[in-house]
C-alpha cells in the first residue's frame, strides 16, 4: 500500500523529484530511488540534478549536506529528520572548535582540520572558516594528502578508524599520530606532545563497524580457504590489515561485481548492503563477516516516505542559516573541487 502510494506520487511530480538512496537502505525503499550510491557519489550529484524536490533515503548528515551544496531553485527533505549518525554525534562543533582554537594557540601551528562528511553542518563551518575540508571514505587518501600540504599539522574527525587507516595508506609513521584526550574539553590534551605531530585524530567511532572482529576473520579463512574479505574503512585498523581490500560502499560493490564466478567473499559492512550483494550476484558466495545493522539508516520506512510525498509542498524542508551553509559549503566545495 505505501509502496503505491510512492509510485502514484513520483508519477505526479516526474522530473520534478529525485529520490536518492544510500547502499545502507533497505531494499524496499532503495527500489524507489532514482539514484542510489556511497556518500561521495551522492554529494556529487545534487547541484546536477534536474529536479527541484530532492529527498534523500540516508542519515541526516546526507540530506543536510545536500542542502548545503544545494542550488538556490532546490529544497532537500528527509523523511525521518532524527535517523542519525552515532559518530557525527561524537564530534559537537562547539567542541571542535574549542579544541582546534586552543591547539592553535598553544603550539602555533597551522592544524588544517578534515571532517568526514559523517558530521553536522556545524563542524564543515568550523572547517571552511579553518581552510579545511571534507572528505569521504571514498577520497580520504587524498583529502589528507590535500589537506596535509596546507599546513603543519591535520585534525582529522570524527572517525579514528577511517584516520589510522587512511594514515596507514599514506605511510604517515605511528609516532607522527596523535589521538586526541577530548575529556574535560580537551583541556587534558599534553600540548608538547602535539608539538611533534603530523596528524591529530577525534577518538571518534561507528559501533556498527566496531563491531567487527579479528576472530570472524580468521573463522572464515580457516572455513573458506581462498575466499576474499572485504571491509569498509570504518573498521579496526588490525581487520582492515588482515583483508584483501577495503573502501566505500561502492568500492565493496565494485569488488564483488568484479570477482570470478564462484568466488567466496566475506563482506564486512552494514548487513544491508551485504544481504542485497547476495542477491545481485547468485553465482557467488556472498557472507557477512558479521550482522550490523545501522539502525538510524532504518529509520527510513515506506510509511514516512510515502507521508513525506503525500505532503512535499507543505513538509518541512533541511535549512541551514547562511551563517553556517557559506563555510561549509566552501568546505565542501574545496573537497568536490579537488576530486573532479
Ligand atoms: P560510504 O561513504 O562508504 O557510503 O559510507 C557512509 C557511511 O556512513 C558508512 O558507515
Ligand atoms: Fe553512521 Fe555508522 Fe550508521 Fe554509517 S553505519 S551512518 S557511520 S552509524
Amino acid at each position: 500500500m505505501y509502496s503505491d502510494i510512492i509510485a502514484e506520487q513520483k508519477k505526479k511530480y516526474g522530473k520534478r523529484l529525485a529520490i536518492l538512496g544510500h547502499h545502507y537502505q533497505s531494499d524496499e525503499i532503495i527500489k524507489h530511488t532514482d539514484l542510489k550510491g556511497d556518500s561521495l557519489e551522492l554529494a556529487r550529484q545534487i547541484e546536477k540534478l534536474e529536479a527541484e524536490y530532492i529527498v534523500f533515503c540516508g542519515v541526516h548528515f546526507m540530506a543536510e549536506s545536500a542542502a548545503i551544496v544545494r542550488r538556490e531553485d532546490q529544497k532537500v527533505y528527509i523523511s525521518d529528520p532524527n535517523a542519525g549518525c552515532v559518530m557525527a554525534n561524537m564530534a559537537p562543533a562547539w567542541l571542535v572548535d574549542k579544541v582546534l582554537t586552543r591547539l592553535i594557540k598553544e603550539t602555533g601551528k597551522k592544524i588544517i582540520p578534515l571532517a568526514y562528511v559523517n558530521t553536522p553542518a556545524a563542524v564543515k563551518t568550523v572547517c571552511g572558516k579553518h581552510g579545511g575540508t571534507v572528505c569521504t571514505s571514498a577520497n580520504a587518501d587524498k583529502m589528507l594528502r590535500w589537506a596535509q600540504g596546507q599546513g603543519d599539522a591535520v585534525l582529522f574527525l570524527p572517525d579514528r578508524n577511517l584516520a589510522m587507516n587512511t594514515a596507514d595508506n599514506l605511510s604517515i609513521a605511528p609516532g607522527k599520530r596523535m589521538i586526541l584526550n577530548i575529556r574535560s574539553e580537551g583541556t587534558q590534551i599534553d600540548v608538547d606532545e602535539v608539538m611533534d605531530k603530523e596528524l591529530l585524530i577525534w577518538p571518534g567511532l561507528c559501533a556498527i563497524h566496531q563491531r567487527f572482529k579479528m576472530t570472524q576473520i580468521e573463522d572464515f579463512r580457516a572455513k573458506h580457504p581462498g575466499c576474499k574479505v572485504v571491509v569498509h574503512p570504518e573498521c579496526p585498523p588490525e581487520l582492515v590489515q588482515a583483508s584483501d581490500g577495503s573502501g566505500s560502499t561502492s568500492y565493496l560493490i565494485q569488488y564483488v561485481s568484479e570477482a570470478p564466478e564462484g568466488a567466496t567473499i566475506i563482506v564486512g559492512t552494514e548487513t544491508n548492503l551485504v544481504n542485497r550483494l547476495k542477491d545481485m550476484f547468485p553465482n557467488k558466495t556472498i557472507l557477512p563477516l558479521g550482522i550490523s545493522f545501522c539502525s538510524n539508516m532504518a529509520k527510513i520506512t515506506e510509511e514516512n516516505l510515502a507521508g513525506l510525498l503525500q505532503n512535499l509542498e507543505t513538509a518541512a524542508y533541511e535549512d541551514v542559516s547562511d551563517e553556517i551553509r557559506e563555510p561549509a559549503r566552501l568546505a565542501l566545495e574545496r573537497m568536490l573541487d579537488v576530486c573532479k
